[in-house]
Order: structure tokens, then sequence, then C-alpha cells
């Protein structure tokens, strides 16, 4: 039996804008977060995500609806709600003249901490957070990678069992953008902790995590694993065979769709090599044979093996599987990154 961390029942929030109108920024949202669970919203700018997740941290107060944080509720009992939780925001809020260490102590005192425990939890946090060695340099001196680590780890100080990360990567590089992601995988791992992460970023959040609620102008549209949402829209696999410049015949094209389960087309394609071009390769071109198939996985040796009784060899084999940004376009007919 999986307990639930975090209980979300109808919640809501309206603004009122300069001209008097009341407009709703979450229109009543309901989801579950597991223990132990790395559970992400997924939408665009200005989808409700902050807002959702201010009225959850006990920063906005809900004007519909509930929340509780480990059974404890975030109207009518914050206090030890928030207790149970840790913060990780957008913006970096360090002292940029004070070293990690420092930061880390002043924060820890700031949650009441202090003594042996605040240094032993502050060893602890740059151990996590791999910044041991550089713990008594200025964080003014650090990438904005670093500089988001040591946030995380203001966030981890007062051990909370849920935290909750507002867009931790954006800003910084590819390397250390995989250092934060590994960072949040091992939250859970090491920790067991939940994690309640919002981005705008299709491939990480389809990376780390365990569920995904897609949320559109205040709306929750879907939730699930990434498996279950891409089969919500029955999305199919993308199946790519190189077959250099040999020639494809129709009748395989029309047997591969007949005959091989989960086949719904079959296609040839051929890239020509523009005119002009120098190549000494033997090639004339290239061509690809492009089938797309429910569980196409299952579907490819059938297909390598019907193409080499046709004569035709094929060079290579790519798969793509569906990923969230279909889903997103076959829910709302526009484009994540919009
Ligand atoms: N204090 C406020 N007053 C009026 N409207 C607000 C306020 N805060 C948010 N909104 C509106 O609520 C909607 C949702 O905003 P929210 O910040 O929750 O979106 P988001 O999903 O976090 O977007 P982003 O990806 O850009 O951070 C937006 O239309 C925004 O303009
Ligand atoms: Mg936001």
């Amino acid at each position: 039996m999986q307990q639930n961390m975090v209980q979300v029942n109808d919640l809501a929030k309206s603004f009122k804008r300069q001209n008097g109108e009341t407009v709703f920024a979450v229109k009543g949202v309901s989801f579950t977060i597991g223990k132990g669970e790395i559970f992400s919203l997924l939408g665009p700018n200005g989808a409700g995500k902050t807002t959702t997740i201010s009225m959850i941290s006990g920063l906005l107060t809900p004007t519909r609806g509930d929340a509780t944080i480990g059974g404890y509720s975030i109207t009518k009992q914050p206090l030890q709600a928030k207790n149970l939780l840790g913060v990780v925001p957008q913006e970096i809020a360090l002292y940029l003249a004070l070293s990690a260490r420092q930061n880390l102590e002043f924060f820890g005192k700031m949650y009441g901490l202090g003594g042996a425990e605040l240094k032993k939890r502050v060893d602890e946090v740059l151990d996590f957070i791999d910044l041991t060695d550089r713990q008594h340099d200025k964080v003014e001196t650090f990438s904005g990678g670093m500089k988001r680590r040591v946030n995380i780890g203001v966030g981890l100080l007062h051990r909370p069992q849920l935290i909750y990360m507002d867009e931790p990567t954006v800003g910084i590089d590819p390397q250390n953008r995989r250092r934060v992601l590994d960072t949040v995988l091992r939250l859970r791992q090491e920790m067991g902790m939940t994690v309640l992460y919002t981005s705008h970023l299709m491939e990480e959040v389809q990376e780390i995590s365990d569920r995904v609620a897609i949320v559109d102008h205040g709306e929750i549209i879907a939730v699930g694993t990434v498996g279950e949402l891409i089969q919500k829209i029955g999305e199919e696999d993308r199946l790519i065979f190189n077959v250099g410049a040999q020639l494809v015949p129709e009748t395989l094209l029309k047997k591969i769709t007949a005959e091989i389960p989960g086949v719904t087309t079959a296609e040839y394609q051929r890239h020509d090599i523009p005119e002009g071009t120098v190549t000494d390769s033997l090639e004339i071109g290239s061509g690809e044979i492009v089938v797309m198939a429910k569980r196409g996985r299952k579907a490819l040796p059938q297909i390598i093996q019907m193409a080499d009784e046709a004569g035709i060899n094929v060079v290579s084999v790519s798969v793509r599987e569906p990923d969230l940004e279909a889903v997103f376009l076959a829910l709302t007919g526009r484009a994540l990154r919009d």
C-alpha cells in the first residue's frame, strides 16, 4: 500500500484584474503524490504551475479547496504542513559575500538549528551537494550550477520529507544541469524524499518523473506516468530503416503494413544527394523505410526479415518513441514550446 505524501483537493486561486474582473489562475486542481515519488507539473508559461505550488507551500491562500502534506492541512495546520516541506525557489537566494558553509549555517540557524546538530547537518548537506572541497569559498566565485546546488542544500537542511523545486535547471549549462537532475534522483534514492518538480522542459521531466501532471490554462488536463500519458493518446513509434542506395519496391511496403501486427503505415523516403556534390561514396543517395507502429520494437525483427526476403539489406535501424511533447500537442493542439 502506498501512502500519500501530498493530497490536493479542488485547489483554486482567482486574482482580481485591475479592471475589477476576477480571473482564475488555477481552476480547481486535484492530485495526489505518493511517498518517495518524483512528481512533476509540466506546462507552458502562465499555465498555473507556480500558483498551484505557492498555495501548497503556504505562500498564497487558496480561493477554494485544500491540500494536505503528510496528512496536515495547509489551511488548518499550516505550521505542521510547512515543517515537512523544503523549498528550492527558482530565484537563487544566497549571500554572495559569504562562503557556501556560512550560507548553510545562516539558513540553518533560521530553521532553529544550532551547535553540534547544525554542524553535522551542514557537513551532511555539503557532502550531498558535492561541495565539501569548496565549502570555504565565497558563493560569488561559484558557477551558476554550483550556486544552484547550494540553493538546493538550503532546502535540505531541516530534513524535509517533501522538497519542492521550481525550474531548478533554468539558466545553467548542460553539465551542471545533469548534476542537478542527478541530485534530484539521489534525493529520492538516498534520502527517500518525495519531490515535487516544475519545469517547462519536456526532456528532463520525462527523464526524472515517476508521474507527470500536464497543466494548461489553470487545469490539469492529464496525469499519469509518462508511459500512461503516451498510451492515452495512442501515439506510435517511428521506426526508421536505413537501406542505403537500394530501391525499395512498393510490394514490400504493402506487405509490411498488411502482415505485421501494430504497423499502421510504411513509406519509402529517398534522400538524393544534391546535384554537384562531390562524393567518392559508391552510394548514390540514401533511402529509408519509415514505419509507424504501436509497440514498434516488437515489430523490428519481422520487418528486417521481410526486407531481407525481398532482397533489401537494412544498414541501420533507429526507433523514435513518442514523447511528452507529442502528448501535449495531441491534448491541446499546441506545441509545448510556444
Ligand atoms: N498575483 C497575481 N495577480 C494576478 N494574476 C496573477 C498573479 N499571479 C499569477 N497570475 C496569473 O496566473 C496565471 C498563472 O501564473 P503562474 O505563475 O502560476 O504560471 P506558471 O505556470 O508558473 O508559468 P511560468 O512557466 O511562466 O512560470 C497567469 O496568467 C498569471 O498572469
Ligand atoms: Mg512559474
